[in-house]
């Protein structure tokens, strides 16, 4: 984390509500912001890496030995503001997903929304990823998209794209620790017994899945 952390508490509340078997090990931050402090109040365990204090790649050996400290089944990026180097974190970009306020592969990198408006777009949204390769790339598990209005402006984007996220990000955690969806030869491909989930059901009206192949 970096900031604000309301993906994260949406994480960690999504996970609570439907009382998913996920325990959140821990949240790090890279300063004292308010995810860290929400993560308190919610309970969960966090740690500041402050990257004030070290050198750039002191920075990333101290990031990466405090994520393998934790050992997790899956790390997740929401409004983390640092890029990764391949050098520490090779051995963890398979079980990292991010977070990115755009339809990727459009506007991948800052200021989203405004460049979507600038372009023109008729859509626009958020998609989940992979943390593979350079930044804002990576096989994309799910997305969710709105419709642009007339009078939309940058930050009422923001507002509707972040509310999408809100909802994507929990959901695409639970389907890939719940091996609902498996990354197979760089794709992210939905298992069979996914008909029969809840995912489908709860989800379908309001989410577009079809870039892992959930279309019908
Ligand atoms: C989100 O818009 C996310 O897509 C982007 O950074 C923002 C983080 O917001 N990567 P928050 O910290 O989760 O509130």
């Amino acid at each position: 984390m970096s900031g604000r952390g309301s993906n994260m508490s949406s994480i960690i509340k999504t996970c609570r509500a439907f009382e998913w078997p996920i325990e959140v090990l821990g949240v790090i931050a890279d300063k004292k912001c308010e995810a860290t402090v929400n993560a308190e109040k919610m309970g969960v365990r966090n740690k500041v890496v402050n990257r004030e204090d070290y050198k750039p790649v002191e920075f990333q050996y101290r990031l990466s030995e405090s994520i393998k400290e934790v050992n997790p089944d899956l790390i997740v990026l929401a409004g983390f503001m640092v890029i990764l180097k391949e050098q520490f974190f090779h051995d963890l970009f398979h079980i990292m997903v991010n977070i990115h306020p755009s339809l990727l592969p459009k506007f991948p990198g800052l200021n989203t929304h405004k460049r979507a408006l600038e372009s023109k777009e008729t859509v626009h949204g958020a998609s989940v990823h992979s943390v593979i390769g350079p930044v804002d790339s990576g096989p994309i598990i799910c997305q969710g998209k709105l419709n642009i209005r007339s009078n939309d402006n940058p930050e009422s984007l923001g507002i509707r794209v972040l509310k999408i996220e809100h909802m994507i990000f929990p959901m695409a955690v639970g389907a890939v620790l719940s091996g609902k969806v498996r990354l197979v030869d760089d794709k992210w491909t939905i298992s069979n017994h996914l008909n029969d989930s809840w995912y489908k059901a709860d989800f379908k009206e309001n989410y577009d899945f079809s870039d892992c192949g959930f279309s019908s």
